[in-house]
């Protein structure tokens, strides 16, 4: 595991950009596994001036991303779909064919859960996946549990992380209650993994899933098993 300390925001944003930079330009064909949330913005802004400048090319790039809420459409201003659009894809050459983020409003939902499964062996799997971290140890979606899920599944979500994600809301009332996310066991495979977390009010949760006890009680925790992590937080 490497842990990197950053100065601040845009010093993380910097170092994240540059590993999935990196990544492209090792193996332009590379599969990236991606997250939402307000940590990997600037990291996705930073791609965005580099692809336009010239310095990297997303036309080789399959994008898979963590989760979705469920019941959202992919127009919802609110669904992952949408901010990772607004956020990265309609900003970088990517061909639209090659992003994906889970179907939030499928009618049968286990089967969208498989075929996200599937679809994941089908590119050949994750090369670089990267990931935050909710104040309860959650990542992707696999909130704290009694076991480690292993596949992409529908979550019912705790009321913490609903009130953590009410701030994008104009009420609680209107937070999904639900989401599809890849499993831990799908995150695990993924070849390397970049864990971000920025602001204060993620270091306590953070040192527990990095040095605490592993358990599916602190989803995160799981990490310490993998052997190419790289965590950059700031304070
Ligand atoms: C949501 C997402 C997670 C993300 C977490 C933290 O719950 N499903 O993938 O890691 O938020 O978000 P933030 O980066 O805004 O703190």
């Amino acid at each position: 595991m490497t842990i990197i300390e950053a100065k601040n925001y845009e010093d993380l944003s910097m170092k994240t950009a540059a590993l999935i930079g990196a990544q492209i330009l090792k193996r332009p064909n590379s599969v990236l596994g991606l997250a939402t949330g307000s940590s990997p913005v600037g990291a996705y802004r930073e791609l965005i001036k580099w692809n336009q400048n010239g310095s990297i090319d997303f036309s080789k790039v399959t994008t898979i991303n963590l989760d979705e809420y469920v019941g959202l459409s992919t127009e919802n201003p609110q669904s992952y779909h949408y901010f990772m659009h607004e956020n990265l894809f309609n900003h970088v050459n990517i061909r639209k064919s090659a992003v994906h983020v889970p179907p939030g409003s499928d009618y049968d939902m286990q089967k969208a859960c498989d075929d996200y499964e599937k679809l994941i062996e089908d590119v050949g799997g994750i090369d670089l996946q990267l990931l935050g971290i909710g104040l309860n140890g959650h990542i992707a979606f696999n909130e704290p549990d009694d076991h480690f899920p292993p596949k992409t599944h529908v979550v019912k979500l705790t009321e913490s992380t609903i009130d953590a994600n009410a701030r994008f809301y104009n009420s609680r009332d209107e937070v999904p209650k639900s989401a599809i996310t890849m499993g831990i066991g799908t995150i695990m495979k993924a070849r390397s993994i970049i864990l971000i977390a920025s602001g204060a009010n993620k270091i306590k949760i953070l040192e527990e899933a990095l040095s605490g006890p592993v358990t599916p009680q602190i989803p995160a925790s799981v990490l310490q098993y993998h052997n190419d992590l790289t965590v950059i937080y700031c304070k």
